[in-house]
């Protein structure tokens, strides 16, 4: 048996898998998260780390737990956890979604420059990486940084509390904006930059490799036997591709979590020219393409629970008619946004609205922003020769049937529904069943335990009337950005 650890943003998800991938059990805990100013978006490492043991027991309850081999993450990436001399934590992390980094980011893109960045690590920087956090910290925070003596993300302290290794992975680590992706190994420039030291920074290993086994105390906390097996797992949205059988080359995987991301699998090391989409490591030893909005399910909770005030999504979903006739529109931008704009000051806007608009067009709008902002980073894919024809899909919006009829009308894709939309918390699981030799490699994995069930299929007429909303839609960030500044 195997566990699956997605340390998410509103909760960590536990997943038990067996050697042949199928799923036994899930549990789900929930922590708070914390916006002690606008903008600002931090969480307790010691939350995550409660939850996963607590989370952990109530999964192998009732299970023979001599037959957990190993257990692996899928990890919200970014996030900046720092540790002191003693291991306490200095601080609340500062997570993948936070934007006061503006100061730092400008400060590494136009006066470090883009092109070293570049050259460094294969990519530049944007709010919710944690180079330009370590420096706010260092900036405004200098008794904090002065007792630094560990970083690391968020996924690594939950294995760092497991195991006592300081450890991170490839996938992972590419978003640190420390890390020389091509060539998987720290950039000595960029923690010069920092002001760190690399012994600060996590030991590196590919997701599927062990890093060790659980501490004796907290395998006897869980009762699990102590040779259980620890792999380093990978940044979230790594595991769901593995999650989703997104490895190897030219695959693509749409996530409609949190946040929102689409992720191109390839076996070469490329860059995007235009620096809107992020180039990563890939959790199958490979690379990835990656575009992240900031806001995308979560859009959808906003307007549900927050705005008007239901958690009947299905209900308000249904009265959802006249695809690709909506005259209202939305922009999805309520934390900001990364890609493609790079903007931590761009914010949410409904527009469009007359007197006959109704909430059921307003939710619709919701919806659809969400899917034409995604659209926006398949375009730079696009622009840059990449051709693709079809994706998976995984994360909670994955589960409306509606919600993935847009997505594949407004992209033009076929999208593949697998058998479980569990993604980074199954990525997670098969990264451990790697790790303890249960499949030989990553791909092998995928292989065989991802199952497409069904297939939505664009429809011609719908693409075009979604064609001629997007060429709309577009015009919409421009127009409003003054007003964003
Ligand atoms: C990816 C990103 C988000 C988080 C969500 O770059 O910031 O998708 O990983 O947990």
């Amino acid at each position: 048996l195997y566990i699956g650890i997605d340390l998410g943003t509103s909760a960590v998800k536990l997943l038990l898998m067996d050697g042949e991938g199928k799923i036994q059990k899930i549990v789900s805990k929930e922590y708070p998260i914390f916006f002690p100013n606008p903008g600002w978006s931090e969480q307790k490492p010691e939350d995550w780390f409660a939850k996963t043991m607590e989370g952990m027991k109530e999964l192998i309850d009732g299970v023979d737990k001599e037959k957990v081999a190993g257990i692996s993450f899928g990890g919200q990436m970014h996030g900046l956890v720092i540790l002191d001399e003693k291991d306490e934590v200095i601080r609340p992390a500062l997570l993948w979604n936070d934007g006061r980094t503006f100061e730092e980011c400008d400060y590494l893109n136009n006066v470090i420059g883009k092109e070293k960045l570049s050259e460094y690590t294969a990519n530049i920087s944007f709010t919710g990486f944690t180079a330009p956090k370590i420096l706010w910290v260092k900036n405004k925070e200098p008794e904090n940084f002065a007792r630094i003596s560990k970083i690391m993300l968020p996924k690594d302290y939950v294995a760092y509390k497991l195991t006592g290794v300081h450890c991170t992975d490839f996938s992972d680590a590419s978003g640190m904006l420390l890390l020389d992706v091509k060539n998987r190994k720290w950039s000595k420039e960029m923690c010069d930059i920092c002001g760190i030291r690399e012994e600060m920074l996590p030991r590196l290993f590919e997701s599927y490799e062990c890093v060790g086994t659980v501490k004796k105390e907290i395998a006897q906390e869980l009762g699990l036997a102590e040779h259980v097996k620890v792999a380093a797992g990978a940044g979230d949205n790594a595991a769901a591709a593995v999650g989703t059988g997104t490895v190897g080359d030219g695959m693509c995987n749409i996530s409609l979590g949190t946040s929102g991301t689409i992720f191109i699998s390839s076996k070469k090391f490329g860059v995007d020219k235009y620096n809107a989409l992020h180039a990563f490591a890939h959790a199958d030893g490979y690379y990835h393409l990656m575009g992240c909005m900031l806001s995308a399910a979560s859009c959808n909770k906003w307007w549900m629970e927050d705005v008007i005030g239901t958690k009947e999504y299905g209900k308000e979903q249904e009265k959802i008619a006249g695809l690709g006739e909506n005259h209202v529109y939305f922009l999805p931008y309520l934390m900001g946004e990364r890609s493609p704009h790079n903007n931590p000051n761009a914010r949410g806007t409904f527009i469009g609205m007359t007197m006959d608009t109704t909430r059921t067009d307003m939710t619709q709008a919701v919806l659809e922003g969400v899917a034409f902002a995604l659209r926006d980073s398949l375009e730079v894919a696009r622009s840059l020769g990449i051709h693709l024809e079809r994706t998976k899909i995984c994360g909670g919006g994955a589960k409306s049937a509606l919600w993935k009829k847009m997505i594949a009308n407004i992209m033009n894709l076929k999208v593949d529904v697998i058998e479980s939309e569990e993604g980074p918390a199954l990525g997670g699981a098969m990264l451990a069943a790697v790790a303890c030799g249960e499949y030989g490699n990553v791909e092998e994995a995928a292989a065989k335990i991802v199952k497409i069930i069904n297939t939505v299929e664009p429809d011609p007429e719908l693409v075009e009337k979604y064609e001629a909303r997007y060429q709309q839609f577009k015009e919409i960030y421009p127009a409003c950005k003054p007003l964003f500044e």
